[in-house]
């Protein structure tokens, strides 16, 4: 038998079930004093709060409450009289009359007004979270989040996930990020790591012969907060074997796209595919917003022999902004400075007007160099067109950039436009030591077609990897994984992991690989992130129950706080002196 929610020993109903159809019956609700009137002296207004909603209890005679009491109020169901309905309010047409309180916990006046409509101090609301949480809008977001994760695992579950629950005390993981450490007390010296991600237990539950694995797993990083990034978060994370790119992207997207109708009530349509470089090329970014258009185009040719210093460059990238003729000097001298901080030479911009174009570099143009730039995207009077002249990368990336401080939208407003970005280059760079430097972590298998480069010309090797956007956010990442020895050692040596090194960091798991590793894929995406956008927030701290400030401390418990010496002696622990 499911078990009724609402009955309890103590209350027969939630506030928002007080209804029409139970009038005349007597019943129990409890709650949280939302506000109190006096009616003369023989008459109290009490509006009781749950979770669910507020209903109003009429009091004979006078009563000693205030805001935020915990009471249980007995009342008779009963349609309220002409003139006091209160259409805004769901139980609007009743009320609980002739009604007995029972005070079940005192409160002192709440710091701040429980009221969603009232702007409150986000640290004095992180300070006193548990209050916070009772109002209207953090009770809904983390009845969403519930929502989603519920979701996640039904959708999991059906695709024939089996649910794992992996160490939080953990080894050194390879994701880039700084890891917070725990010192042993029983090893003095010595330092469990909790994990980024479960990225090697994953893996190694793959060699294991779990075929399918998901969880729904917290994560610690010590890296910058941001409006996306929280020390500790959560991701959907999953991993199967004898399975290509393909049937990833299959299990994810119909994992978010269950998560989306459960959250929306709307399925989105199928997700659209993009390679890297085409999202690149096009939006200047590895996670276009495709909400907003001002894509990017190609003046390379048409300056190839300029002798224009300012378009001098390998590449030349343009975008139209309509209407932008009308941006003051101002505002674009601070597209310039944005660009520039981006490590761009300049910004060049061009007025489309009905004489042709209004730019101090037009004078410098020829003829066909002002038809390519009045050509961009079909402009047209009225219309700005921007453009970047630089290194391939930093022209789209900085175009990329502006695109979005001119359009971008906040994150969460609709409509959602998901995608899936693939063939993301193997390596990003070069690091200080000239070593290569993986883009997503070294056990990503190269593209097979690009293998003969990983010696000869590395930075074009193209790997197996995917990532998922939505609106211009990251949600996740997933790639395709090296379980052949022979490839592994050649990118170990590429990012110059000496096979000691390598031993030391993941011998466990190039042991694990030796003795039969299936071919395995996987993905993580971070929910905080989904479920931020499903409630309409822009920053995930708004979808956390107990998220740390920017600043990376937790107002309510004051942590991270001193250790007595006791404890740090336990721990083989000794502070530098002060000073
Ligand atoms: P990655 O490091 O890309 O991949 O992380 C996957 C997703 O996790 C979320 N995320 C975060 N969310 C909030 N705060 C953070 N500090 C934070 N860091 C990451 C993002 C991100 O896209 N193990 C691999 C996945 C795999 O290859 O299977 C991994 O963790 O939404």
């Amino acid at each position: 038998m499911p078990q009724n929610v609402e009955t309890t020993t103590l209350r027969d109903l939630l506030c928002a079930s007080v209804n029409a159809e139970l009038v005349g019956r007597r019943v129990s609700v409890c709650g949280w004093v939302a506000k109190r009137r006096e009616h003369g002296e023989h008459l109290a207004f009490v509006d009781l709060r749950d979770y669910t909603g507020v209903v109003q209890c009429v009091v004979p005679g006078s009563l000693d409450v205030r805001s935020e009491y915990v009471v249980r109020v007995t009342g008779t169901v009963a349609r309220r009289p002409d003139g006091t309905v209160n259409e805004k309010l769901a139980t609007g047409h009743v009320e609980l009359t002739e009604c007995d309180v029972d005070v079940l916990s005192v409160a002192e006046p709440p710091p701040f007004q429980l009221d969603d409509r009232v702007d409150i101090d986000e640290q004095v609301r992180l300070r006193y979270r548990y209050l916070d949480l009772r109002r209207e809008k953090m009770q809904s977001n983390l009845r969403l989040r519930a929502k989603v994760n519920s979701s996640l695992r039904r959708s999991m579950e059906s695709q024939g996930f089996c649910e794992v629950e992996t160490p939080l005390l953990w080894a050194p993981t390879p994701e880039g990020a700084r890891e917070f450490v725990v010192p042993s007390r029983l090893r003095h010296g010595e330092f469990y790591v909790l994990p980024q991600s479960p990225q090697i237990a994953k893996q190694l539950l793959m060699v294991g012969g779990f075929d399918r694995y998901y969880q729904i797993a917290r994560c610690m990083r010590d890296e910058d907060l941001r409006a996306d990034r929280q020390f500790e978060f959560t991701q959907l994370d999953l991993e199967a074997s004898f399975v290509t790119q393909a049937d990833v992207l299959g299990f994810v997207t119909e994992a978010v796209l269950d998560a989306a109708e459960a959250a929306t009530g709307v399925r989105p349509g199928p997700i659209e595919t993009m390679t890297w470089k085409e999202a690149l090329d096009r939006y200047g970014t590895d996670k276009p917003d495709l909400r907003i258009g001002l894509t990017l185009h190609d003046l390379s040719s048409a300056f190839a022999t300029t002798d224009v210093k300012a378009f001098s460059a390998p590449t030349v990238k343009a975008i139209r902004v309509p209407g932008g003729a009308t941006f003051s000097r101002a505002r674009l001298d601070q597209l310039t400075d944005q660009a520039k901080s981006l490590g761009a030479k300049g910004l060049a911009w061009f007025r489309v007007t009905a004489s042709g174009l209004d730019s101090p570099l037009d004078r410098f143009l020829n003829d066909d160099e002002r038809t390519a730039v009045r050509g961009v995207d079909g402009a047209g009077e009225g219309d700005l067109v921007l453009i970047v002249a630089d290194e391939y990368e930093r022209a789209c990336k900085v175009l990329g950039a502006l695109r979005l401080a001119i359009a971008a939208p906040p994150v969460s407003e609709g409509p959602y436009r998901y995608l899936w970005v693939t063939e993301f280059p193997l390596f990003e760079g070069v690091d200080d030591d000239g070593n290569l430097v993986s883009a997503h972590h070294p056990f990503t298998m190269p593209h097979l077609d690009d293998l003969d480069l990983i010696e000869n010309d590395p930075l074009r090797v193209r790997s197996q990897s995917y990532d998922l956007v939505l609106n211009g956010w990251e949600l996740g990442s997933g790639s395709v994984r090296i379980h052949r020895a022979d490839v592994q050692s050649r990118i170990f040596k590429a990012l110059g992991i000496s096979d000691d090194e390598a031993q030391s960091r993941f011998g466990f798991l190039l042991g694990a690989f030796r003795y039969g590793a299936p071919p395995h894929a996987g993905f993580a995406f971070g929910i905080d992130r989904l479920v931020a956008i499903f409630a309409g927030e822009e920053n995930i701290r708004e979808v956390i129950a107990y998220p740390k400030t920017q600043s990376g401390t937790d107002l309510m418990t004051g942590a991270p706080k001193a250790i007595g010496e006791r404890q740090l002696r336990d721990l083989g622990l000794r502070l530098p002196p002060k000073g």
